[in-house]
């Protein structure tokens, strides 16, 4: 299949070597000239392990290119994704400006009378597949398009594993026949129960849900590491005590907490 991912930060770029490597013909778009030159000369702008050794792998045989210009690439894409930032805003909330720039953009570039199937990867909030949908659809009215949601749960540190080894790949579509190519797309990452079919909704609530659970799980245990201390408890043998209650484990997936609680502390959330 051909993909276009428009954003080539850790999300666009991790995503798009990935998916080059699992055998699409991939083309990544970004608006920054430099990175992408440094891109096409099949260097890496950021480290993560095995990532550049696939970037110049996949260069080389052809599946993998970069480039500027959204609109020559995007005609005969399967499938868009689109992966720029959602930086925070002074309020809080997220800014989607990236995100509707570059719906405006595709709205221009699509050719009328075709179906497309418009990804969003970006963490945003619940309602933005139904805005960027109205949004490419002011542009370009005579377009069938399905907007839906895969959000990215990779961690910075092993971006390239958690791309090739998810947990399990959240599908959020309303129609069946963008559900059954994005499934196709990710058959050699997850199948069966490791699919999560929803709806567009759920499955952005599902990232902003996961962020915030395990924000809260991080909170946690640094409490119980702060009064652990104070009291002269260990908190490495508490942790292990709370985790191998079934009962927390179940609903938390405690187990990683047991194992990585140090490197969990230290976890960004997205
Ligand atoms: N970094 C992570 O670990 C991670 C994990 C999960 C989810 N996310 C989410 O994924 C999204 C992307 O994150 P990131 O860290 O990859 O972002 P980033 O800011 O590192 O990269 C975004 C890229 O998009 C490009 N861009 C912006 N507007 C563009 C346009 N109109 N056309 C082409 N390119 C454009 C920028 O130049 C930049 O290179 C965010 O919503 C983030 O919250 C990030």
């Amino acid at each position: 299949m051909k993909l276009t991912i428009i954003g080539t930060g850790y999300v666009g770029l991790v995503s798009g070597v990935c998916f080059a490597e699992l055998g699409n013909t991939v083309v990544c778009v970004d608006k920054l000239e430099t990175k992408v030159q440094q891109l096409q000369a099949g260097k890496s702008p950021i480290y993560e392990p095995g990532l550049e050794e696939l970037l110049q792998k996949n260069i080389q045989s052809g599946n993998l290119s970069f480039t500027t210009d959204l609109k020559e690439n995007i005609q005969d894409s399967d499938i868009i994704i689109i992966a720029v930032g959602t930086p925070q805003s002074e309020d809080g909330s997220a800014d989607l400006t990236y995100v509707h720039q570059v719906a405006k953009e595709i709205g221009e570039a699509l050719p009328t009378n075709s179906r497309f199937v418009i990804v969003n990867k970006s963490t945003v909030p619940v309602g933005t597949a139904q805005s960027v949908k109205t949004i490419i659809l002011e542009q370009n009215a005579d377009v069938d398009i399905a907007v839906c949601s895969v959000p990215e749960f990779l961690r910075e540190g092993s971006a390239v594993y958690d791309t090739m080894n998810p947990d399990r790949i959240v599908i959020g579509s309303s129609s069946q026949w963008a559900t059954d190519l994005l499934e196709t797309i990710h058959f050699p990452l997850a199948s069966g129960d490791k699919i999560v079919r929803t709806d567009e909704p759920s499955a952005e609530m599902i990232k902003y849900a996961a962020n915030s659970f395990l924000a809260t799980k991080i909170s946690f245990i640094n409490e119980m590491a702060n009064i652990s201390e104070h009291l002269g408890a260990n908190i490495d043998d508490v942790v292990r005590g709370i985790g191998s209650d079934r009962r927390i484990s179940l609903i938390s997936s405690m187990p990683v907490l047991v194992t990585e609680v140090h490197v969990f502390q230290k976890m960004f959330v997205h």
